[in-house]
């Protein structure tokens, strides 16, 4: 018989209705999304001691969730556990380097037994270097993976297979414009951030048969938050102001409870992947330094020639 991609006409019958099925639900809920309910879930937030993180856990926390709150820094956890607390909604801080792999499967095994089986993982910690390759220590470097892109796979590890096997859970992945764009200064921490993008693609597919895992990524533009609080504002911020963690937090949880799989904002910056895909690389590239890509980070830069 005649066949069509290697498939029999009768076979692909079927797939493309399954592939016009999808394409019309995925519509619809975009256009009418339901809002899952999150009250009793309990929540493994990394980073939660500042920033998004803090947005994150309070917005989180209101809706509901058990908040787990995950920091380095044990102290701004606590400020946030109280606020949580203060506010009449559950959550407890725990120190935790997610850089290391032995820390955060002691503290799910911590957390099992104080707070239950967590049902929403969110990977938020980040740092960044802000060095150029080749003033950046080699510690540094390893440093940025291990916090920004090793860590999601040491959790991911730790808590998606229960959830698998429940099937229910959410996971969340932090990543960031940055994965996109090409920023001298940049090149650990977009790399770091590029990788994530990978990571949630393929794991997808590896959970798919758990059909109510579901698993977001986040791809932020420029937060006003300590992380990036030296460096110069790009010119693009007069047309594209930086984002509000609050703001952040509110998209990131409304993507959870809707079940969205990539959220990246604020929509405008679709354009940096748009035109990296269609543009010639030197107009790309120009286009970035009159934009101010060039010098962004240098306040990081003069730091590191003067340690
Ligand atoms: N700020 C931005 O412009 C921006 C833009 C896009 C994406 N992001 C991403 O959003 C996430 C949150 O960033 P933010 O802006 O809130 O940064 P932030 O510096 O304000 O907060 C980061 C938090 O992570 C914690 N942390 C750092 N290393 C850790 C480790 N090893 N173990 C545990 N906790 C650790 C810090 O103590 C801090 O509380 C990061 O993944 C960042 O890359 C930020």
């Amino acid at each position: 018989m005649m066949t069509v991609f290697g498939q029999e006409p009768l076979n692909l019958l079927p797939a493309l209705i399954s592939i016009i099925f999808s394409t019309l639900k995925y519509i619809k809920d975009t256009i009418f999304p339901t809002y899952a309910d999150l009250k009793g879930e309990i929540c493994f937030l990394t980073g939660a001691g500042g920033g998004l993180g803090r947005e994150i856990a309070i917005k989180l926390a209101k809706q509901g969730v058990y908040m787990c709150l995950c920091d380095l820094n044990l102290d701004s956890a606590k400020v946030v556990e109280a606020e949580i607390i203060g506010l009449g909604y559950k959550a407890k801080a725990y120190k935790c380097d997610v850089a290391n792999p032995q820390n955060i499967a002691k503290l799910a095994e911590q957390i099992k037994k104080e707070v239950g089986e967590v049902t929403i993982l969110i990977n938020n910690a980040g740092m960044v270097s802000g060095k150029r390759l080749f003033e950046a220590t080699d510690s540094q470097i390893n440093n940025t993976f291990k916090v920004n892109t090793l860590s999601h796979f040491w959790a991911a590890r730790t808590f998606i297979p229960t959830m698998v096997k429940r099937n229910h859970g959410y996971v969340v992945t932090v990543a960031s414009i940055a994965a996109y764009s090409a920023t001298p200064g940049l090149c650990d921490y977009g790399a770091s951030k590029a990788a994530l993008i990978g990571f949630h693609d393929a794991l997808r597919m590896e959970v798919q048969e758990a059909a109510n895992v579901k698993l977001l990524c986040v791809c932020p533009y420029l937060i006003r938050t300590p992380l990036f609080n030296k460096a110069k504002p790009m010119k693009l911020a007069s047309i594209v102001p930086t984002l509000d963690p609050v703001d952040v937090a509110e998209n990131l949880v409304r993507g959870i409870r809707v079940g969205s799989d990539f959220v990246l904002m604020p929509g405008a910056m679709w354009g940096i992947p748009l035109l990296k895909a269609v543009l010639p690389t030197p107009v790309a590239d120009y286009i970035n330094c009159l934009l101010g890509a060039e010098t962004f980070m240098d306040a990081y830069r003069n730091k590191a020639r003067t340690e």
